[in-house]
């Protein structure tokens, strides 16, 4: 979910809407604003996206104050009434809200009976309250610290008062928000990318803090009142990464950015003396540890399955990888010095961070691998490698999963160089080859846009499989098209389909083979043969040199380890075109969210 606010000198709707756009990419099952006047309070919203916000947004409503949202279904299913922003009972306070509420049920039942109910969404909780302990004769921000105090789960709120001509009412736990400075006015955001059009300096707040927000001043508070003092930082976002330019879609643009992307880390990597090196820091956290546990969830979890293999076999450190939302509730047990390490592209993925949480109150070391600068994984853990893909706007994840694999394979590197390992290989020379193997597929897109039309254009359900880390990438290819194409597709090792799975295969059934590993090429090739042997449709990717026989697409030779870098983009491109054939909305996938702030 996103959400946006705005308090200044001009009409707030332009803003609020351009900002709810920006921040369309995290949630888009409907939307809304409300601003208010002289007049009071107005609000427009709709179920869809935001361009059918647009449409409903009266232009004669003149307000220079308001709140927007745009809304990922968690309570409550997509429609007008659901959707942001919510309104107490007399209409006095309006609401917008990311985030879950886990007791909304009890806290209505203690306190709100035979008070009606409009919508279905644990938020008008929130805002009913707040009403509530106004009538009871409490100024409106201790009435909103005293519903705050109350709530148990996350929150980025955004609160107007009727009566308070000049206050967005601001408030957060566990989900991101910001508030953006500007001269004569002052803006709140959960992603700075949102309102990057009209200021760069942005306040950070921490949880369970309350702001006052007013067009000339941002006064911080503690849930008891007490002031925070803390100065704004500058965004390092530039408004031509956010911006698709001439292409289609953003998922082209990011894909296309992948050789860049790689190019970038080497530099961001690169000692004095042109050493691929990390900060001393977090090496030492590395070579400290006997074990490394990632902690990820979607593509990330699979970009980490294959920093284990680099962990593993460079550097000779065991890793267990964990899917976030299971080890938070099921940990195993844990080594004597582990070192967590977060993936995750966001840096705010409530899956995660609710591990990370639990992790510090242990007290074990962390790393956070993100995209995000600053973001709330970052900031909470001990140590950050950045990912510097710039930012992913579509929601299925490419050059973000690259750069991963890329610094996954860095840090690996540089842990296994500083404890004496003897590599055989110089890593930057080997990511610059990866780097120029990615663009080779690239320039022939053609060849991709064939085989998803050829294999994918009425396929009902695709398997991708591949052994050893090809198994890791089938695993990632087969997410990004059912991301994206509603093609049911499943990732699998070579070798386990034909105990059960392989009844699934059909007449025409299309089955993606990676083939980049020299030890396992000749299974991998026998498995593509029992499943042809049953009438699947085979397609073979294999890289240059590895055999050869029958391969549909050869993809260009890289560094062994490297292999996941370049293999992953034909079945990212192939999934592209596939979802293009089949006319599915590539960006906004249905029932997604880039980044899910819930858990
Ligand atoms: C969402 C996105 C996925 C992403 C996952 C983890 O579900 O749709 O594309 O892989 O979150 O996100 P993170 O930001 O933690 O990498």
């Amino acid at each position: 979910c996103g959400i946006v606010g705005y308090i200044g000198e001009i009409d707030a709707k332009e803003i609020l809407l351009k900002g709810l756009e920006k921040l369309e990419y995290r949630g888009y099952d409907s939307a809304g604003i409300a601003v208010r006047n002289e007049e009071g309070v107005t609000i427009f919203k709709e179920k869809g996206r935001i361009a059918e916000l647009r449409e409903a947004v009266d232009e004669d409503v003149a307000a220079k104050i308001g709140i927007g949202h745009t809304r990922w279904a968690t309570h409550g299913v997509p429609n007008r009434l659901n959707a942001h922003p919510h309104q107490s009972a007399s209409g006095r306070f309006t609401l917008v809200h990311n985030g879950v509420i886990e007791n909304y049920h009890l806290l209505q039942k203690t306190y709100l009976k035979g008070i009606p109910m409009k919508s279905d969404t644990d938020t008008e909780v929130i805002v009913q309250l707040v009403e509530l302990f106004v009538k009871d004769g409490l100024e409106t921000a201790e009435a909103f610290r005293k519903t705050l105090s109350l709530l148990h789960g996350s929150y980025a709120l955004a609160l107007l008062d009727a009566e308070a001509a000049d206050t967005i009412f601001v408030a957060k736990n566990k989900s991101p928000l910001l508030v953006g400075v500007g001269e004569d006015f002052n803006v709140v955001a959960s992603d700075a990318m949102a309102m990057l059009q009209v200021t760069d300096q942005y306040v950070e707040l921490h949880d369970k803090e309350v702001v006052i927000v007013h067009k000339e001043s941002v006064q911080i508070t503690k849930l008891d009142g007490t002031v925070v003092e803390r100065a704004p930082y500058t965004a390092e976002l530039d408004m031509s990464d956010i911006e698709k330019g001439t292409y289609p879609h953003y998922m082209l643009k990011e894909m296309d950015e992948q050789p860049t992307v790689i190019r970038k880390i080497i530099q961001a990597y690169e000692s004095e003396a042109g050493d691929l090196t990390i900060d001393a820091a977090i090496l030492h956290a590395l070579q400290d540890a006997d074990r490394l546990y990632i902690i990820a969830a979607g593509t990330s979890y699979h970009a980490g399955l294959i920093g284990k293999q680099y962990f593993e076999k460079m550097a000779g450190i065991p890793v267990e990888v964990h899917i976030s939302s299971e080890f938070g509730y099921n940990m195993p047990l844990l080594s004597e010095k582990p070192l967590f390490i977060f993936i995750t592209q966001s840096g705010e993925t409530a899956d995660s961070r609710q591990v990370l949480v639990k992790i510090k109150e242990l007290g074990y070391p962390t790393l956070t691998i993100t995209n995000v600068p600053g973001s709330t994984l970052s900031r909470e853990a001990d140590h950050t490698l950045l990912l510097h893909a710039g930012p992913e706007i579509a929601v299925a994840s490419t050059k973000a999963y690259v750069a991963q694999v890329a610094v996954l394979a860095v840090a690996a590197y540089v842990t296994a160089k500083a404890n004496g390992q003897g590599l055989e290989f110089d890593l930057k020379q080997e990511l610059a080859i990866a780097a120029n193997g990615i663009q080779t597929i690239i320039d022939s897109k053609d060849v991709l846009e064939d085989i998803a039309e050829d294999y994918l254009k009425i396929a009902r359900n695709a398997f991708f499989i591949g052994r050893n880390i090809d198994f890791c990438v089938s695993l990632e290819g087969a997410l990004k098209l059912k991301e994206i194409s509603y093609i049911q597709a499943e990732g699998f090792a070579g070798g386990e389909l034909k105990h059960g799975t392989i009844a699934l295969i059909e007449e025409g059934t299309p089955v993606f083979a990676l083939v980049t590993q020299e030890a396992v090429s000749l299974n991998i090739r026998g498995n593509v043969k029992e499943v042809a042997a049953r009438g699947a449709y085979p397609c073979i990717i294999a890289m240059a040199g590895v055999d050869e026989d029958g391969d549909r697409l050869v993809i260009p030779p890289v560094n062994e380890l490297l292999t996941p870098l370049v293999s992953v983009v034909p079945l990212q491109l192939i999934s592209y075109y596939a979802a293009l054939h089949r006319r599915c909305d590539v960006d906004k996938p249905r029932n997604l969210a880039k980044s899910v702030t819930v858990e």
